[in-house]
């Protein structure tokens, strides 16, 4: 499984916002939406274009375009905050959704959402959440668009814990990983260590 960190000053200053402590919803959402913006652009360098005929106000030439626009599927509730930023990027692409809630007893993921194509064969899926913690999550999420025909799946997130990563690679998915950070583990309540918290409640309040 390829991994990709996105390890540029202005992803690690907007990720820095939102690891504070001290930064308020807004300020977290709004470093979140551009952190997101610096991710996906990292993730479409490899998305496949075609050309096709434009005209400038001066002559002929070949414009591009992007061939196989991705689906793109936010991770209910903190990958909303990543949505908005990645459609702004890929205008001519179609979004689904995953509702996933982790139990905060096993770790362990419960579904409550799914609003997916039935048939993914052919086209690349662009997954969001900005936490990749034990992976059950995004395990779960990927199997579910890898059932429906899905071959190319791209998972964007903001941190990653190791524990993560090997659950990702170790599922056998075909899928690669971008990020801002790679960070230090989990501790035993399954958080992200030094990571920013609950990335759900930190963009609209605890449930
Ligand atoms: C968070 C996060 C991931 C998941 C990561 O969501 O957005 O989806 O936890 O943890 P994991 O890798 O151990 O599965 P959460 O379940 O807290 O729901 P929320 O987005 O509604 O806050
Ligand atoms: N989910 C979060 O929102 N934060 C963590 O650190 C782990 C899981």
């Amino acid at each position: 499984m390829d991994v990709l960190v996105v390890d540029h000053p202005l992803a690690q200053s907007r990720l820095t916002v939102m690891r504070s402590a001290e930064s308020d919803s807004g300020a977290f959402r709004a470093a979140l939406h551009e952190l997101t913006t610096m991710v996906v652009y990292e993730a479409a360098r490899s998305f496949a274009i075609e050309k096709f005929p434009i005209a400038t106000p001066v002559a002929p030439t070949q414009g591009t375009r992007l061939a196989n626009p991705p689906l793109i599927v936010p991770v209910l509730r903190a990958g909303l905050g990543m949505a908005d930023a990645a459609l702004g990027l890929l205008p001519e692409s179609s979004m689904g959704f995953v509702g996933l809630a982790r139990d905060e007893d096993t770790y362990e993921p419960r579904a409550y959402m799914e609003s997916l194509p039935g048939d993914l064969a052919g086209l690349p899926v662009l997954v969001l959440d900005p936490m990749l913690a034990t992976g059950g999550s995004l395990v779960h999420c990927c199997q579910l668009l890898v059932d429906r025909g899905c071959t190319d799946v791209i998972v964007c997130c903001v941190l990653a814990a190791p524990e993560g990563i090997e659950r990702l690679r170790d599922s056998g998915l075909p899928l690669r990983l971008i990020t801002a950070s790679i960070d230090e583990g989990l501790n035993e309540k399954m958080y992200i260590v030094p990571g920013l918290g609950d990335a759900g409640d930190r963009q609209f309040g605890g449930m």
